[in-house]
């Protein structure tokens, strides 16, 4: 096992034991609760169903390794309970703790000094708190991010090229077709150079695909659209992939690269990495690093896109100027580095831009978009939807 997979097991094993101990806590809540407050029935319907969520995982765990079905409704519950009993709880402390200081303070009145009470009160405000700054992000156009990058020695023909990167649209998981056609107005808007997509843009069934195609298809950048497939893709129509995406308009580079040509004469190679997903279902699909640089020439400047961020390292860092990816969704929750977020707990680099500091690919850049949809809840807080512009510059002009 590598080392990568290794860490992203333990942090795994490690939030499952804090989703159980969470269910503990929310056990002993329930019990402390007064009956006047909590009537027994409700309790003991509370206490039934924190039952099944603690034996949740179990399920999950067995259903990826495929001895029992997989039932996608069962990890939408386990997702959104995790994140209602972690919020709910954060809220608690504070409430209990006020609680303890209006019992010690000159109001002996028992009821007002309930620290279960201030518990309850503290998880339900926090709880309502998060979810209305929440639906920011689910109402709310996406953010548009605007960036300059500069490169040493950039041919001056590619001097203020526009590159507008989406990625994990989830196209079908908590967007509505509304929503769907204001991003493809913004993008229209935006009218970049290159539009880029780095996977993900179906969510489970094959009908997104179709839905991508109605909405996505027909728009394109000035010298070109490029894409890469994600997991997702993968994971929704398997070893097909690859094929039914194009036949749906997905601007498809597997494995692959393309010379972009703009209107002053510069040219951009682009390159499109695969997704590792693919390697669960055909021999011919996976990450190929000599196939999709086996045209890359000296002198040539190399945009790549990846979904997974994880691929930005060794050769692929050498080889590609700019490397665009997304995948981690920023966490969903957080705020970009250096503030942290959920997905800084599985990612080096969760969202953003990073620039290499080896020696060997100093100047190399690798931008991670928090993308546009949602996975597991339809919550977003700090890290909301976005879609980024970015403007090539040559190095001394910056
Ligand atoms: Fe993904």
């Amino acid at each position: 096992m590598s080392v990568r997979r290794s860490r992203f097991m333990r942090v795994l094993w490690g939030a499952l034991a804090l989703y159980e101990i969470l269910n503990l806590l929310f056990f002993a809540l329930l019990r402390a609760l007064p009956s006047s407050l909590l009537p027994g029935a409700v309790k003991r319907a509370g206490e039934a169903a924190g039952i099944l969520a603690m034996i949740l995982p179990l399920w999950l765990i067995l259903s990826f390794r495929e001895i029992l079905p997989r039932v996608r409704i069962l990890s939408r519950i386990f997702f959104l309970w995790y994140f209602v009993l972690g919020t709910f709880l954060i809220g608690a402390l504070p409430g209990m703790m006020l609680a303890v200081l209006a019992r010690g303070g000159q109001n002996a009145d028992p009821y007002v000094g309930s620290i279960p009470e201030g518990a309850l009160a503290g998880g339900l405000l926090f709880t309502g708190a998060i979810f209305v700054l929440s639906l920011r992000s689910r109402f709310l156009p996406p953010r548009i991010i605007k960036k300059t990058l500069a490169f040493e020695g950039l041919d001056p023909r590619l001097a203020g090229t526009t590159i507008l990167h989406l990625s994990d649209l989830h196209v079908g998981a908590w967007q509505g077709e509304s929503r769907l056609r204001t991003f493809a107005d913004m993008v229209r808007t935006l009218s970049p150079d290159i539009l880029a997509i780095t996977g993900d843009v179906v969510d489970h069934r094959e009908e997104e695909g179709r839905i991508f195609e109605r909405i996505f298809s027909p728009l394109s950048g000035k010298i070109g659209t490029v894409a890469v497939l994600g997991n997702h893709e993968y994971w929704t129509l398997e070893k097909e992939a690859a094929e039914i995406m194009r036949r749906h308009g997905y601007p498809l580079l597997k494995n692959e690269s393309r010379l972009l040509v703009t209107s002053g004469g510069g040219e951009i190679r682009v390159v499109g990495i695969d997704d590792p997903a693919g390697a669960d279902y055909a021999p011919d699909c996976g990450p190929d690093l000599d196939r999709a640089l086996g045209n890359v020439r000296a002198g040539e400047f190399v945009l790549a896109l990846v979904h997974q961020p994880t691929l930005w390292e060794g050769r692929l860092c050498e080889a590609a100027h700019l490397t665009l990816s997304g995948h981690t969704h920023g966490g969903q929750i957080g705020g970009h580095p250096p503030f942290p977020n959920l997905a800084s707990l599985f990612f080096r680099h969760s969202a953003g831009l990073f620039s290499s500091s080896d020696s060997a690919s100093h100047g190399h850049v690798l931008h991670v978009s928090a993308g546009l949809g949602y996975y597991g809840i339809p919550v977003r807080v700090g890290m909301v939807p976005e879609m980024t512009l970015l403007t090539l510059l040559p190095a001394e002009r910056r």
